[in-house]
């Protein structure tokens, strides 16, 4: 396996690129928009020249994965050569389920086909194609080039020889794999996002403040960052998504996302990614938002 074609150049697809790119593959990084592409090129260089700084890696490491990395903003000629095309597009199903009929039509008929998704059924995608078999869940964790987990999802369908595959694939990029079956939000999702609707709960019930229940979860319990603040790193409009579909894939209201976290994504306050969350990143310093709406 040689070639792997990423689409989708946004936070997750340029870390899956860079991921692939630095363990020697050569990497197609696809994106509609051409604006995208080159902010994630910029940032992959950042990432490498931090590492490079800090001599985690050599200057020459540096130039061979950014030459092994090419850009397409048309989706037939990025995967014609691929043996994998892993998929990182937005978080929405009607638009995951048409890139897989494309892609089921555009990539040579033993490429397998991954997908990204946090928290859509892998079995519904892959019933997209003529090939369920050779479709598979590769779920990346955000900062992509930090964290060493993925999750493989296998689907309905899915074949052993794939999952097998996919499993030595992912440890040749220095990331650990752990295999689920696929129900709603798998495992990483099924247990992270409940903690995070838990934590707006707390706050709309007024029972403390976001800076209180960040720290008390940093601190007491060992969290890198506090639930809400990694809510707004995650996304609110992802957390309440995934909420969604693991609300309405199991009916039962212990998923039903809280009413303020529904509200806030409403009003467009998307976390990190839109400037304000529970926090507001458009000032130097942090300020909380939210916080004074319930104290
Ligand atoms: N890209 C690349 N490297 C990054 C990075 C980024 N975006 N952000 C941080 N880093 C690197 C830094 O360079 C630093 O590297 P060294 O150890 O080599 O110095 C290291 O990560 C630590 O960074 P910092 O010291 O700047 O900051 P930190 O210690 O606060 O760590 C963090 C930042 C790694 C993001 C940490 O806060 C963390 O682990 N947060 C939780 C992240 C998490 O839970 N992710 C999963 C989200 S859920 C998901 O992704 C799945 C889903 O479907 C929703």
């Amino acid at each position: 396996m040689k070639n792997i074609a990423v689409i989708g150049a946004g936070a997750m697809g340029n870390g899956i690129a860079h991921a692939f790119a630095q363990a020697g593959f050569k990497v197609q990084l696809i994106d509609v928009n051409q604006t995208a592409l080159s902010i994630a090129i910029a940032t992959i260089t950042k990432n490498l020249d931090r590492l490079v700084a800090k001599a985690k890696i050599a200057e020459t490491d540096k130039t061979q994965t950014l030459d092994n990395i090419s850009t397409f903003t048309n989706i037939n000629e990025g995967v014609e050569y691929a043996s994998l095309v892993v998929e990182a597009a937005t978080e929405n199903v009607d638009l995951k389920l048409k890139i897989f009929k494309q892609l089921d039509q555009a990539c040579p008929e033993d490429t397998i086909l991954a997908t990204n998704t946090s928290s859509i059924s892998i079995t519904q995608i892959a019933a997209q194609t003529s090939r369920p078999e050779r479709v598979i869940g590769m779920h990346f964790m955000n900062p992509v080039p930090v964290m060493k987990l993925v999750e493989i999802i296998t689907g309905y369908n899915t074949s052993k020889s794939v999952v097998e595959f996919i499993i030595n694939l992912t440890k040749k990029i220095h990331k650990t794999p752990v295999v689920v079956n696929d129900y709603p939000g798998f495992v990483a999702n099924r247990i992270l996002m409940p903690m995070l609707n838990e934590a707006i709960e707390t706050l709309y019930t007024n029972v403390a403040g976001v800076q209180e229940i960040d720290t008390v979860m940093k601190l007491g319990m060992r969290h890198p960052m506090g639930p809400l603040e990694l809510a707004d790193f995650i996304g609110l409009d992802v957390c309440l998504s995934i909420l969604e579909v693991m609300h309405d894939g199991f009916k039962n209201p212990k998923y039903a996302p809280n009413p303020l976290l529904v509200n806030m994504v409403r009003a467009g306050k998307y976390g990190v990614k839109t400037g304000e969350g529970f926090y507001d990143y458009s000032k130097n310093q942090k300020a909380i938002t939210v916080a004074a709406q319930f104290s």
